[in-house]
């Protein structure tokens, strides 16, 4: 089985990709990223070290490099992760957002097509569906309402996907996941931002009042997840995936718990201005992929946290290189006018 991973060297990639060498050792698996800011190839290094994987650099938005890449490997899986994904770079600047996350997974639907890819997992965010009141949760078929550039992007990445398995007759199936946590996720997203600065005991921006609510989700329950859409998931179909009912939490308890894990002050702890429309909850009914897949949350949001902190305080040096240089400019462009 030859299976491509895009955005193989970001978060998710990386740990699917990790998970993926692990249960289906026999797969022969590329690992694809074009190593943006967010993509790291450390996160591959201990695979690479042993020549489990391949690794292609390359831009998904490079018809001819991508077209070539499928002419030559004939994937038999593709899992497709590459994308711009942080909301506050969407807002600050969308245009790469547009390119990669719309553009690019055309320039691979085209390819995959064309070579004729027999399955396509198109990995996409509940984002999509723009944000709940206090009462209620995401189901597949809730209108698509994103309310920010990268959540507009993926919700048009999404529907170019399911017009291929209409037109096409394409073997792909989207999946839309809430908000994952855990090891090798970049220290510009909530939860590695405020472990990392509380442990250089920096302030911890906290946007509006605190009470905005997201649905978390350890990374390799995801992974786990996305493993099962590619095996036994149908054509077309888009499967919800989010944390138990113990997972939904509003920012200020998160930070709250990440604060007492850390033995740090609350003072830390600095509100700032609000996100431009910033959604105020997210969370999903994932019955579908429960019902069909035989899929299921199993870790626990605390001990997942607990998990996720200890990764950070064993692998400094992996996030310390990271805040420098470029990050230092970004963070300095998107807090400084928050008051
Ligand atoms: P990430 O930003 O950590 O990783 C994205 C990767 O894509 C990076 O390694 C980057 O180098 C690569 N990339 C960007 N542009 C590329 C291009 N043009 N060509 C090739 N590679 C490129 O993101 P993530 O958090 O790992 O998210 C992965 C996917 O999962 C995204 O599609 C995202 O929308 C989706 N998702 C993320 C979450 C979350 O909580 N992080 C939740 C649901 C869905
Ligand atoms: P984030 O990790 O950016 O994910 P998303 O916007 O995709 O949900 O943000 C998670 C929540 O944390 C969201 O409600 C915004 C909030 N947040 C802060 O309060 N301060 C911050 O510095 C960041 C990055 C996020």
């Amino acid at each position: 089985m030859k299976v491509l991973v895009t955005g193989a060297a970001g978060f998710i990639g990386s740990n699917l990709v990790h998970l993926l060498a692990r249960e289906r050792p026999e797969w022969k698996i590329t690992a694809l990223d074009l190593l943006t800011y967010a993509g790291n190839v450390k996160n591959l290094t201990a695979l690479l070290d042993e020549n489990r994987i391949t690794f292609a650099r390359v831009d998904i938005t490079d018809e001819v490099a991508i077209g070539a890449l499928f002419e030559r490997e004939r994937f038999d899986l593709v899992f497709h992760l590459a994308a711009e994904s942080h909301v506050d770079r969407s807002i600050m600047s969308s245009l790469e957002f547009v390119r990669t996350n719309v553009l690019g997974t055309q320039v691979l639907l085209d390819a995959a097509l064309k070579a004729g890819v027999g399955r396509f997992v198109h990995i996409s965010t509940d984002e999509v569906y723009g944000s709940l009141g206090p009462t209620g949760y995401f189901l597949e078929t809730t209108p698509l309402d994103p309310t920010s550039p990268y959540a507009a992007s993926k919700a048009a990445s999404d529907l170019i996907v399911l017009a291929f398995c209409k037109t096409h007759n394409f073997n792909a199936s989207v999946t839309r996941c809430t908000n994952n946590y855990g090891p090798f996720h970049f220290p510009e997203k909530l939860i590695p931002l405020f472990i990392t600065n509380a442990m250089e005991g920096k302030k911890l921006p906290l946007y509006g009042d605190g009470m905005n609510v997201r649905s978390w989700l350890y990374v390799t329950d995801h992974c786990d997840a996305l493993l099962r859409v590619a095996e036994k998931g149908k054509a077309g179909e888009v499967y919800n995936i989010g944390g138990g009912a113990d997972a939904e939490l509003p920012n200020r308890e998160v930070t709250f718990a990440i604060l007492d894990m850390l033995g740090k002050s609350r003072d830390l702890i600095q509100p700032v201005g609000d996100r431009p429309a910033h959604d105020r909850r997210y969370a999903i009914d994932h019955s579908k992929i429960s019902n069909e897949l035989g899929w299921k949350p199993s870790t626990p949001f605390m001990k997942g946290l607990e998990m996720t902190v200890a990764w950070y305080q064993a692998n400094r040096p992996w996030w310390e290189e990271i805040k420098s240089g470029a990050y230092l400019s970004y963070y300095e462009r998107n807090y400084a006018n928050r008051g």
